[in-house]
């Protein structure tokens, strides 16, 4: 089977039924084709975005009624519409967030649920168009507290993180000085985007001080792995309030600086139109490290779990995989 069962009424969904290690608790099942709700929309999946958050969300994260699906990124075909929703119709492409906290499957599915969507602009791919969602948001709404200055310099710790590449782009493309610690991966496209590149690890604070010329004004951390977080405070010349982490939560409380969960979420601004015409326009990009059937969920969530995905990793339910 590679597609939903219309003769049936259902489809596969990769979901959890209890809080763990995604390999543990993570399963593909078949399941019924959910009814969007008021407000809500569902689109036949055309590619769905990984991301470590989904592993978070097993564990606990945001804990609510179970069972939940994987995949927050979704791009696909719109097949209905639920009630009150006028903006979009059946048949057009979108693509933006599934429903996971409040649908029993998510976007590692057939078929999904959506509570947020921007129809897919022309010359942007399907694929890369799920690539964006949740990279786009997290990178804009961190940046965006910190604040678009552009006559300040950034340092973006983990610019080979999708998030942190995203990041990197929407500072320069705000007009501001760019440096990015980064592995080999991606360090040379972000030195032809125009941002100063130096590898993270030992010797990061003499690097990046002397890149700069002193200390830098200002620091997203977006590596997946912590213990940065005191050299970032010295690169920001020792005021942990111009460091901001995505990630490393824990040491942010002990030394002071700024993280997700006390960040004003109040008046959110919504990035992801115009980032996506600028991804249609050839002018900002989420790579893409790999696309697998969705019966191959496994092997995504191995690669992302090896902290080296080296770009987004998505499945595409409508490719074949290996049980058909
Ligand atoms: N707080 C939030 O709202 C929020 C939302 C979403 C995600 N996150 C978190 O943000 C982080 C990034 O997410 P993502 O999806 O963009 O990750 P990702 O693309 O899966 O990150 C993998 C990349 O991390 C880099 N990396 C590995 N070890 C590193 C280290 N020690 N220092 C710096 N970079 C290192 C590698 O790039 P190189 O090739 O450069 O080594 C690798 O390709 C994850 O930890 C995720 O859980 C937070």
């Amino acid at each position: 089977m590679t597609d939903h069962d219309p003769t049936t009424g259902t489809m596969r969904t990769v979901r959890f039924h209890e809080y763990g290690d995604p390999g543990d608790v993570l399963h593909l099942e078949t399941v019924p084709v959910p009814d969007p709700g008021p407000g809500r929309i569902r689109v036949v999946v055309h590619a769905c975005g990984l991301a470590p958050a989904d592993w978070a969300l097993c564990r606990g994260l945001f804990p609510g009624d179970l069972p939940r699906g994987i995949g927050c990124d979704v791009c696909g075909t719109v097949d209905a519409v639920g009630e009150d929703v006028t903006d979009v119709k059946t048949g057009d492409a979108v693509f933006g967030t599934a429903d996971w906290a409040h649908c029993s499957s998510a976007g590692a599915s057939d078929r999904a649920v959506m509570n947020r969507w921007f129809r897919v602009p022309d010359g942007l791919d399907l694929v890369r168009a799920a690539a964006l969602p949740m990279t786009v948001d997290t990178a804009f709404f961190h940046l965006n507290a910190l604040g678009f200055d552009p006559d300040k310099t950034i340092l973006i710790h983990g610019a080979g993180t999708t998030i942190g590449f995203a990041a990197a782009q929407i500072a320069l493309l705000r007009g501001m000085r760019v440096i990015a610690t980064a592995g080999d991966t991606y360090a040379p496209r972000l030195r032809a985007l125009g941002a100063k590149v130096t590898a993270y690890g030992d010797g990061m604070i003499e690097r990046v001080t002397e890149i700069n010329g002193g200390p830098a004004d200002l620091v997203l951390d977006t590596a997946p792995v912590g213990g940065s977080l005191p050299d970032l405070i010295q690169i920001a010349g020792g005021d942990p309030k111009r460091v901001l982490t995505i990630t490393d939560f824990a040491a942010a409380a002990e030394l002071g600086v700024r993280d997700t969960f006390h960040e004003d979420r109040s008046n959110p601004v919504e990035a992801l139109p115009e980032f996506g015409q600028l991804a249609a326009d050839g002018l900002f990009t989420v790579p893409i490290a790999g696309t697998f059937p969705l019966d191959q969920w496994k092997t995504a969530l191995e690669i992302s779990q090896s902290h080296h995905a080296r770009g987004k990793l998505l499945l595409l339910p409508g490719q074949p995989g290996t049980d058909g």
